[in-house]
């Protein structure tokens, strides 16, 4: 191909999602542990490193960088990797996935270094089960911060909120109504089999099909939404009386996995080809090995001509990977 990371299925992949760090300050109940052996602080790739990489990364066109974690805002002077990357030539978009609690007195900051692009997570309207399901208090740092990063520009900012069945039904529509009011784009993601505890079922799964359900009954009809990325995680739906968007990532009812267009590095430096891979190249070794740009540039052209067609969640192949989900970044 022309340099390109293009994969054995056609698939071009521009899009790379960095953790920065596997650590969290929430303990969302689905994602990670109460308790948990943390990287060693040596073994997380420095931002030098991380720059290197995308300067790599650029060469084979990617174009589009997400930072996530762990808690992405918990790594010190993250601002001053944003503005390391938006310099790299090439990048034309990067975007923050984030627990929103320390967003607040940040979001002028990672604005001003480049950054334009804001994702919070955010399951439930109500403070007492936010406690419950995060293990920790904070809501309302939570949305401070989501109203702090649309004060300084950031536009749309998007909620993820996790679809649990027999959990979350009841957030829905309140998560909904905040959406609307404050100009917010909601997206309920169905719950994968990353989570931590084993305890993910098919059952358990609350369906993107079941929140439309939901939405219509308590807000309102929907439509699916006009020129939509068929790229995107995301299939859209705008409300009937033209006051905003939702949109439904069903990675499990509708895997979106024949137009993926990501990879994934991990903080301590190892590349994932799929959410669910099961096999990583270690990046680290080769960045810290005297490497040279080809030999890293090769190892990532490798990974991507390996990867596997999706993930298997819906059949009887499935093995869920080693990793947790607090230490992918989603
Ligand atoms: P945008 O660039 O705004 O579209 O970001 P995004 O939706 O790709 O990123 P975000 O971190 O907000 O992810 C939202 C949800 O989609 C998370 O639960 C991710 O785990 C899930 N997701 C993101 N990428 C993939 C993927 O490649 N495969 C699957 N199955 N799920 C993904
Ligand atoms: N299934 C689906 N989404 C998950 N997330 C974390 N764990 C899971 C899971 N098991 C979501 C978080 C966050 C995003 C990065 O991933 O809620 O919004
Ligand atoms: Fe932290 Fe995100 Fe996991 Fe919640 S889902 S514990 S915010 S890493």
């Amino acid at each position: 191909n022309d340099g390109r990371l293009i994969d054995s299925f056609g698939r071009v992949h521009n899009n790379l999602r960095i953790s920065v760090t596997d650590r969290c300050n929430i303990r969302c109940v689905y994602c990670m542990p109460e308790t948990v052996e943390f990287m060693p602080r040596a073994s997380l790739l420095s931002f030098e490193e991380i720059e290197r990489f995308v300067r790599v990364a650029a060469s084979l066109g990617i174009d589009k960088i997400r930072l996530t974690g762990g808690e992405p805002l918990v790594r010190h002077d993250l601002p001053l990797l944003v503005d390391r990357i938006a310099a790299i030539p090439g990048i034309k978009d990067i975007g923050l996935t984030t627990n929103g609690l320390l967003l607040a007195p940040m979001a002028g900051e990672l604005w001003d270094a480049g950054l334009r692009r804001i994702n919070v997570s955010l399951d439930t309207m109500d403070p007492a089960k936010f406690l419950e399901l995060t293990r920790r208090t904070g809501f309302e740092q939570v949305i401070e911060g989501i109203h702090a990063a649309k004060a300084v520009g950031f536009h749309p900012v998007k909620i993820n909120a996790i679809a649990i069945k027999g959990v979350t039904e009841e957030d829905t529509v309140p998560l909904a109504r905040f959406a609307r009011a404050h100009d917010l784009e909601l997206r309920f993601i169905e719950y994968m089999p990353l989570d931590v505890a084993n305890h993910w079922e098919r059952d358990k799964v609350l369906l993107a099909a079941e929140i439309l359900d939901l939405l219509t009954q308590g807000i309102g009809p929907l439509q699916p939404a006009p020129n939509q990325d068929p790229r995107a995680p995301a299939v859209d739906y705008d409300y009937e009386d033209g006051k905003g968007r939702v949109g439904l990532i069903a990675s499990v009812s509708r895997p979106f996995c024949m137009s993926c267009n990501r990879i994934r590095l991990t903080a301590d430096g190892k590349l994932r080809n799929c959410l669910f891979a099961l096999e990583e190249s270690d990046i680290r070794a080769l960045l810290r090995g005297n490497a040279t740009d080809a030999a890293i540039a090769r190892v990532l052209r490798e990974s991507v001509a390996g990867k596997w067609e999706g993930h298997e969640i819906n059949t009887s192949r499935f093995i869920k990977p080693e990793r947790l989900m607090h230490s992918i970044g989603g």
